[in-house]
């Protein structure tokens, strides 16, 4: 079965073609440089600038995919990312869809954005690697700029929110961490670089958000109003010359939280294969707290296996969407279809 899919719910403008997990080809244009100077996404731009890159991006894939000239006669359906998001970048996606449905003759397969990162662990590259299988049930973890969820999987496009943030995401305390601590938009990746260079990794030992609650939820903004009232009182000096000991402790205060509910989840629900999901888990250092954890209870973890499948790409909404349409789900009337900015992740059928 081959898909292609429309990802347009933030600022990379993404298209892939994928056949069951395989991606054919896969285009992301970003537009980080864009947002950068404004110190995080303006929703304006994102829209103008999707609307400029569209039509290239969505012609960069089908080029790239090598299906020639007939390519919508072996494309059997359009996927799109409905929502969470933002809605004039959705809207963006979505109009372009319907156009291809129409014009092709093809039906739409909606996609929840943060199934897509659920299923990123899954995607293969062209050549069908790596072939990791599925072994339901799952606890999945979306780490990204806008979300912190985790999620009981017990099979496919079935999802069971177990816990998500109550205010910040993890990746949205990073950033503004990474703001405070004056460098830009996206802050995740500095704050690692800054924080490899730490001997004592928690010299400061922030408050660890909500880690003696029993619930599964996660709240970071107490943490980043802790950051701020930290710095307030700092000297100057201290400041500059213990840079990395702040961000790394600060890093570590998200991470063992994360960890720690994480350990929560499995001693409640005894479901010990893991997988992650969402921007976050670029980060190698989280990958090896995951690691740890799972190997302390004998349990599994998969994490996205290339790059670029961290962060937002429409190769994951590929692959969800084609479990979505082995399951019959797709749109019968283009007409009730909307972008959804606030779309929960529920279960389709
Ligand atoms: O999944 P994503 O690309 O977009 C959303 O759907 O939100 O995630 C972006 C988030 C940003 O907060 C960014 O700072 C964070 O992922 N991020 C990282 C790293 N790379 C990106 N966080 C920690 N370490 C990294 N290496
Ligand atoms: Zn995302």
């Amino acid at each position: 079965m081959v898909i292609l899919s429309i990802d347009t719910s933030c600022d990379e403008t993404a298209c892939a073609i994928t056949e069951g997990r395989k991606v054919l080809s896969n285009v992301i244009y970003s537009q980080v440089l864009i947002h950068k100077k404004w110190g995080g996404v303006v929703p304006s731009l994102a829209k103008r600038a999707h609307e400029e890159r569209i039509d290239f991006v969505v012609e960069e894939t089908l080029r790239k995919s090598k299906l020639g000239s007939h390519a919508f006669q072996l494309i059997d359906y359009i996927a799109v990312t409905q929502g969470p998001g933002l809605a004039m970048a959705l809207e963006v996606g979505m109009r372009k869809a319907k156009e291809l449905s129409l014009k092709y003759n093809k039906k739409i397969i909606p996609v929840n954005h943060l199934e897509g990162h659920i299923y990123s662990s899954f995607v293969q590259n062209g050549k069908g690697n790596p072939l990791r299988d599925f072994s339901f049930p799952y606890l999945a973890l979306i780490i990204s700029g806008s979300h912190t969820d985790i999620v009981l999987m017990k099979g496919h496009i079935t999802y069971e929110i177990l816990g998500e943030k109550i205010d910040d995401a993890a990746g949205e305390a990073l950033d503004k961490a990474a703001r405070m601590l004056g460098f830009g938009y996206p802050g995740g990746a500095v704050i690692e670089r800054l924080a490899q260079e730490v001997k004592n990794i928690d010299e400061y030992h922030f408050p660890r958000p909500m880690l003696h609650s029993k619930n599964l939820q996660f709240s970071f903004s107490g943490l980043k109003t802790s950051l701020f009232y930290f710095l307030k009182i700092m000297p100057e000096k201290e400041k500059i010359s213990k840079i990395k000991e702040i961000a790394s402790s600060f890093q570590e205060a998200v991470f063992e939280t994360i960890i720690k509910k994480t350990e929560d989840a499995i001693k409640q629900t005894c479901i010990k294969n893991i997988i992650v999901g969402g921007g976050v888990i670029a980060n190698t250092y989280l990958r090896n707290k995951f690691r740890k954890l799972v190997k302390k209870h004998d349990g599994s973890i998969l994490f996205p296996p290339y790059p670029y499948l961290t962060g937002d790409n429409a190769a994951m909404i590929g692959v969800a969407a084609y479990y979505k349409a082995e399951k019959g789900i797709f749109v019968e009337d283009n007409e009730t279809l909307d972008r959804l900015p606030r779309f929960p992740l529920v279960n389709s059928t």
